[in-house]
C-alpha cells in the first residue's frame, strides 16, 4: 500500500512515521517477497506547489473571520503532481472535523486499498472548492474535538491503517482480537496479566493459571462484554 501525504508540515511526520511499529511496516526486510514492503509513506510538502512568488498557500476567509483559509490552487497542483507519481488509484481522505467519525470498521476497509492520499489541512480549513473538485473525497475526523490542523488526525489514521495490513503486527491474530475489532465481537477488550502471580498482594484472576482454554475463553468473553456494559453501553446497542 502506497500512503501519500499531502501537509503545509511535512516535518511532523518524520518521527512518528520514522519510529517503532510505522517504521517496520515501511521496512522492505518486512515483506514476504523482500520486495515489496507493506506500506511505503511519501510526503508532499503543499507549499512547493504554490504559483504564488512569495510562497503564500492561505488567504483570509471572504466574508470574514478569523484565520486563513489554505487556497485551492496549490491543494489542486499537489494532488495532481502526486497522483501521477504511481499508477495506482488513490482513494482520496480530507482529514478534517466536518468529516465522518474514524471507526475500526472504517479503519479495515480502508486497509484494503492499494493506495491511500490524505491531505492534512491547517488554520481555518480549505477552501471548499477544492473540496468538491476533488470528489469522491472521502471526509475524516477522528472525534468531536478540534486540533491546530489535520497532522496529528492523519497520523492517527495511518496507525491504525498500517497496523492491519500483512505481517506489520507479526501477530495477526492479536489485532483481529483487539478491542472493537470482529474477533472481540466490536466490544471492549478483556483485562490482560502476566507476572509475577500476585503483586501487592494482587493475584491474577485463578482461571488464567487453570490451563483449560474453553474456560478462559468463555472468562475472556464475559469480561469483554461486563467491561462494554460499564464503560461503553452505546457499543451494545
Ligand atoms: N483537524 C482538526 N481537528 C480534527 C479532527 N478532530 N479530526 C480530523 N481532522 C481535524
Amino acid at each position: 500500500m502506497r500512503i501519500d501525504i499531502l501537509t503545509l508540515f511535512p516535518e511532523m511526520f518524520t518521527s512518528v512515521l520514522g519510529s517503532s511499529i510505522l517504521k517496520r511496516a515501511a521496512d522492505p526486510a518486512l515483506s514476504a517477497d523482500g520486495q515489496s514492503p507493506s506500506v511505503s509513506y511519501h510526503l508532499t510538502d503543499i507549499r512547493n506547489y504554490t504559483t504564488n512568488k512569495h510562497q503564500k498557500v492561505d488567504r483570509p476567509s471572504f466574508g470574514g473571520g478569523p484565520g486563513m483559509v489554505i487556497q485551492c490552487q496549490p491543494v489542486w497542483d499537489a494532488v495532481q503532481a502526486v497522483t501521477a507519481m504511481d499508477p495506482r488509484p488513490a482513494s482520496r481522505i480530507l482529514m478534517t472535523p466536518q468529516g465522518e467519525t474514524l471507526t475500526q470498521p472504517l479503519v479495515e476497509e480502508l486497509a484494503t486499498h492499494p493506495r491511500l492520499l490524505i491531505i492534512a489541512g491547517h488554520y481555518e480549513g480549505i477552501d471548499e472548492r477544492v473540496i468538491q473538485r476533488l470528489a469522491p473525497m472521502r471526509e475524516i475526523s477522528i472525534g468531536d474535538y478540534v486540533l491546530t490542523g489535520g497532522e496529528l488526525p492523519a497520523m492517527v489514521l495511518i496507525d491504525a491503517v498500517a497496523r492491519l495490513r500483512p505481517g506489520v503486527l507479526g501477530h495477526e491474530e492479536s489485532a483481529h482480537h483487539d478491542s472493537f475489532s470482529p474477533g472481540a465481537q466490536r466490544l471492549l477488550d478483556h483485562p490482560h496479566y502476566t507476572r509475577p502471580r500476585v503483586w501487592e498482594g494482587m493475584e491474577v484472576p485463578e482461571i488464567l493459571l487453570s490451563g483449560d482454554h474453553a474456560k478462559i475463553e468463555k472468562w475472556r468473553r464475559e469480561q469483554s462484554l461486563e467491561r462494554t456494559r460499564q464503560r461503553r453501553p452505546d457499543l451494545l446497542k
